[in-house]
């Protein structure tokens, strides 16, 4: 393989604004002033993975415009490979994101060109899900591109899915899962029966749906990870938390690449662990991802 991680995915500008409390409706208030990140879950993935040193490839689409130049710069600066990053079709998609003191965001995006990242270009790509040993997505971009990259993986590669922001997924794509990372609130949606108490039973029910394994993240109380060989739970890392933003591509990315190195999935889970607890210790979503150096020192 030429790649240890192929993303397919979303890009967007984040407009961050910094605030005491969110508004209620019709009310406004004061924040920050406003800083610009390149940010997106698919380029947050391929920034985190790159950083980390594995060999990573980025497929997506941007506006041609300066927020797309601002994410092909990031994507450049951590070594991704950017041959897959189509230009133009709409403007760059952007998430409009509000930060409170506790580190904790919430976030609207308007997808712009991650919605025109279509089938034919995944299709397009042949060239290089052909050469990825493992494949990463996430829903920000239209679920039949996801459907086709599930449909276009090369015999022995392995797909690893974020289904953020969450809806209910065709049975083919659960079955491509090898692990389904979900948080609580993911895991509700894409079960939609009655999900059981703890997390172990969420996980029994996620299994039951079809993905070869699942990665249910905790928040503080760390992640479990499922297979049918059994579950794990895996400890969180206590840091400082400044921006949470991007820490879950983080972890998704840091994941899939060391499953890619054969690592077994609570092992790789707890370096991803690691990786994440970094990105939230700094301001950013890809600026705030570690490297592998930095991830030894934690
Ligand atoms: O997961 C964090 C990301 O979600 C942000 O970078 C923002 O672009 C949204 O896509
Ligand atoms: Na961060």
């Amino acid at each position: 393989y030429d790649y240890d991680l192929l993303v397919v995915g979303s890009a967007n500008a984040d407009l961050v604004i910094g605030v005491e409390r969110r508004p209620a409706p019709g009310e406004t208030v004061l924040g920050s002033d406003l800083v610009v990140h390149p940010g997106g879950k698919g380029a947050n993935q391929a920034v985190a993975a790159g950083r980390l040193g594995a060999r990573t490839a980025l497929l997506a689409r941007v506006g041609d415009d300066a927020h797309g130049r601002l994410l092909l710069d990031s994507q450049r600066a951590a070594g991704v490979d950017t041959a897959g990053v189509l230009v133009g079709g709409a403007p760059t998609g952007v998430a409009l994101i509000t930060v409170d003191p506790s580190g904790d965001n919430s976030i609207v995006v308007s997808p712009g060109a991650n919605g025109r990242l279509t089938p034919e270009d995944v299709r397009s790509a042949g060239n290089l899900l052909a050469a990825s040993r493992v494949v990463s997505a996430q829903l920000e971009i239209p679920l039949e591109t996801v459907v086709e990259v599930v449909r276009n993986l090369a015999p022995g590669s392995r797909f690893v899915l974020n289904p953020s922001p969450p809806r209910a997924l065709p049975a083919e794509v659960l079955a491509a899962c090898d692990p389904l990372i979900v948080n609580e609130h993911e895991a509700r949606v894409i079960v939609d029966t009655d999900l059981g108490d703890s997390p172990e039973d969420w996980a029994s029910a996620l299994l039951a749906l079809g993905p070869r394994s699942v990665v249910i993240t905790l928040g503080a109380r760390g992640a479990l990870v499922a297979s049918a060989d059994g579950a794990a739970r895996v400890p969180s890392v206590k840091v400082e938390t400044v921006d949470t933003t991007g820490a879950g591509d983080a972890f998704t990315a840091a994941l899939a690449w060391r499953l890619g190195l054969d690592e077994p999935l609570a092992e790789a889970a707890a370096y991803a662990a690691r990786v994440g607890a970094a990105a939230v210790t700094r301001a950013g979503a890809q600026e705030s991802f570690p490297t592998a150096e930095e991830v030894a020192s934690l």
